[in-house]
């Protein structure tokens, strides 16, 4: 156990007075009671021990990790330069992918920018993040709008149970961001199936190698065709801008496909479960359409579908709320937790879609926050109530309690979600 500051013969934190400390570590909270609530641990960690030791299970920092529950406490260290996103210092709260003898995650590739600190961190994220403002988004409204027809009206009419995430969800999110790239329609399929098996907590050895080796293959050809005919698109800005290897380029479009494949699709598909689920909220989202926006930001908040967090790790002692964090230890921002912080949210565990969600950490939080994050948002505040809108009795067709739930995923979600259209 490192130096915490608690006094190791009370376990009481002397600091802030709060609860006692969790001897042995915690480990990550994944079990869940309710399908849109974080796990329960979290709710006591927050009130008694919010930066509580936790157990990490392999990787650098091991014997020396931090769970952070409470919304001011994440922000703090999201915006903290003092706590860095490298690769080869985080260690993993949760079982590694596959057995391993040891654990030493390398550092990011050239491009690979996500996993990086500043300065390299943000030379990289400025040659994006042009294409991800809001007006830049903005102009994407008519296809998305396009998109979204094209997808409903394919789930309609057939009678039977559709499969909202793979009839609309998964292909219409993904198609939304590959025209938004520029990733042709023969790559989106292969490139799809690759990336969703690195979204798993688990595969073996062969599966990574054969996922990472067609994913680097498919990006390097299409890095080359770039080159030669750029268009309009953004892998076309990346790939003939000046000074950037191929290295970079491909590492760059993995970064952006990577975070966008599975993360609106989740949104959107555990997004349809909540509000079929809360009808109350339902039916005023569909009598006020003007809620759209602020429906989306709580469904953000509330269903918080980065589950597992985000990790950094200290690269200095730092005091937060009274523990002090040791260089080298690894921190994990528990966002489903800060996200249902009462002292920033009222009402934090209940669904409502007019109250405000100013602050969530959904998106996360500074350098590193979401880069995609004005895309989701158009695309989940076009996509919802145009679904809500085609389908008028759409409902679900299983027992709730009978949704598979993606648990066993980096991002939460649901696998499945069996709907009646009532068309
Ligand atoms: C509802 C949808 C989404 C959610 C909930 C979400 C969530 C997040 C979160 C929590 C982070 C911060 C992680 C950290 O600090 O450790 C993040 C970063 C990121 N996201 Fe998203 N994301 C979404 C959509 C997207 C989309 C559509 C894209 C791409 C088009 C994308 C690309 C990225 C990238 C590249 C980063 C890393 C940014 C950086 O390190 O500077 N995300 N996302």
């Amino acid at each position: 156990m490192p130096e915490t500051g608690v006094r190791p013969e009370t376990g009481v934190r002397p600091e802030t007075g709060a609860g006692p400390v969790p001897d042995p570590p915690v480990t990550l909270p994944q079990t869940r009671t309710c399908p849109f609530d974080p796990p329960p641990e979290y709710a006591e960690l927050r009130e008694t021990c919010p930066v509580a030791p936790l157990a990490l299970t392999v990787g650098p920092g091991v014997g020396s990790g931090w769970l952070v529950t409470r919304l001011a406490d994440v922000r703090a260290v999201l915006s903290d330069r003092r706590f860095s996103h490298r690769n080869e210092l985080i260690g993993l709260p949760i079982p590694p992918p596959f057995p391993m003898d040891t654990y030493a995650p390398p550092p990011a590739a050239p491009g690979a920018f996500i996993k990086m600190d500043q300065p390299d961190h943000s030379r990289y994220r400025r040659l994006l993040a042009r294409r991800f403002t809001m007006r830049s988004v903005a102009a994407l409204t008519p296809m998305i709008t396009r998109l979204t027809e094209e997808y409903l009206e394919a789930m309609a009419g057939s009678g039977r149970p559709v499969d909202l995430v793979s009839a609309f969800a998964e292909p219409f999110t993904v198609r939304v961001m590959c025209e938004m790239l520029g990733v042709p329609e023969a790559l989106r399929e292969p490139l799809s199936r690759h990336l969703a098996v690195l979204s798993r907590m688990h595969y073996t050895v062969e599966e990574l190698i054969t996922a990472c080796t067609a994913i680097a293959e498919a990006l390097q050809d299409l890095v080359a065709a770039k080159r030669t005919d750029p268009g309009t698109d953004l892998l076309g800005e990346l790939a003939t801008a000046e000074g950037l290897t191929d290295e970079e380029v491909v590492n760059l479009a993995w970064a952006l496909l990577g975070g966008g494949f599975d993360t609106t699709a989740n949104m959107l598909a555990l997004g349809t479960f909540a509000l079929l689920a809360h009808p109350d909220q339902l039916a005023l989202l569909r009598a006020r359409p003007d809620l759209a926006d602020n429906a989306v930001e709580q469904l953000l908040r509330y269903l918080t579908i980065s589950h597992l967090g985000a990790s950094r790790a200290a690269l200095e002692d730092v005091d937060l709320n009274g523990v002090r964090i040791k260089a080298g230890d690894t921190v994990v921002l528990a966002l489903p937790a800060a996200n249902r912080d009462p002292a920033h949210f009222d009402a934090p565990d209940r669904l409502d879609i007019t109250a405000p969600a100013q602050g969530h950490v959904a998106f996360g939080h500074g350098e590193h926050q979401c880069i995609g994050q004005n895309l989701a948002r158009a695309t989940l505040r076009i996509a919802l109530p145009m679904l809500f809108a085609r389908f008028p009795d759409l409902r679900l067709a299983t027992p709730a309690d009978d949704v598979p739930l993606r648990s066993d995923m980096l991002h939460y979600g649901v696998h499945e979600l069996l709907v009646e259209t009532g068309d």
